[in-house]
């Protein structure tokens, strides 16, 4: 069933979705999927953008997805306000939305869980067990229903685009994923639906994250140590005011491997608290050293 929301369709299920995509297929389209949980900000309209430019056909997914939830996080409370995503969809010219029922992705009785070893353990996958396994999950789902060309990831989720990437690349799933740089305001603060649980406080001191993340790449090409690097960097955050520093970390930019010498390609990555904010952002290293 294919219901008509002005310019934009919208489907909630994924024999509608294949329907649609199907015709667009017989059109001979190039067609985009950009996967999102809705809140959409101009990080996701970004990607709509570029989707809109490279391919013929948008489709854009809305599923707050439970299996990249850990019990006691947000997923009661991420925001949700499905009719402003589809204002926004519709003002940027997206075609489709995709908008699932639980109970569509996952049938009472589901049993499938895709896990990347060795990168999908590190990092996100220390401090949120589940997570990147829900991620793969969802997306690998997302793109065998809809089966586009090319699916749009944003670089600020820096951990589960490096795990869609081999997850596509490992299952031969053929789609190009497609990597845009992170929105950020006009402080920093890099661009998440999570920034509205910030306080006004607590918002001031976001950009405080970027900043320090900047001084660390400024340490790399000084020829300063990772590791004193680190120290600092989570010292200076705790004494701004931060919380908890879950990490605050040069890696190796493909594997997420610890590194004692910064050798190119690498990447500061960092996911710290404020109040019960978790917030993540990430910077390449390689352009700088
Ligand atoms: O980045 C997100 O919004 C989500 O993790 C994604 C990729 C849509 C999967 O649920």
């Amino acid at each position: 069933m294919v219901a008509k929301c002005g310019p934009l369709s919208t489907v909630r299920e994924a024999s509608g979705l294949r329907e649609t995509i199907s015709s667009w297929r017989s059109a001979n389209y190039k067609i985009g999927l950009v996967p999102t949980m809705g809140a959409l900000h101009e990080g996701h309209i970004s990607l709509i953008r570029r989707s809109l430019s490279e391919t013929d056909r948008t489709c854009v997914t809305l599923f707050v997805n439970p299996r990249q939830f850990g019990p006691s996080e947000d997923f009661s409370l991420y925001p949700r306000d499905e009719l402003s995503d589809v204002k926004v969809l519709t003002d940027v010219g997206a075609h489709l939305l995709f908008a699932p029922e639980q109970a569509e992705m996952y049938p009472s009785d589901f049993a499938t869980n895709v896990t990347i070893s060795g990168l999908g353990d590190r990092l996100e996958g220390e401090f949120r067990p589940g997570f990147l396994a829900g991620v793969a999950t969802v997306v690998a789902k997302l793109l065998i229903q809809a089966m586009p060309d090319v699916a749009y990831f944003g670089e600020k989720d820096y951990q589960q685009l490096l795990v869609i990437r081999q997850m596509v690349a490992d299952l031969g799933i053929p789609v190009a994923i497609r990597a845009m740089p992170t929105v950020r305001e006009a402080d920093g603060l890099a661009l998440s639906s999570r920034n509205s649980y910030l306080t006004p406080e607590r918002r001031e001191l976001a950009p405080i994250l970027y900043r320090t993340l900047c001084k660390m790449v400024e340490g790399v090409v000084a020829g300063k140590q990772v590791k004193s690097l680190e120290q600092c960097a989570e010292n200076e955050l705790l004494e701004a005011g931060f919380d908890r520093i879950d990490y605050i970390t040069i890696r190796d930019s493909q594997s997420l491997e610890q590194l004692n010498k910064v050798e190119k390609p690498s990447r500061a990555l960092a996911a710290v608290w404020l109040g019960k904010t978790r917030l993540i952002d990430n910077i390449s290293i390689s352009d700088s050293v």
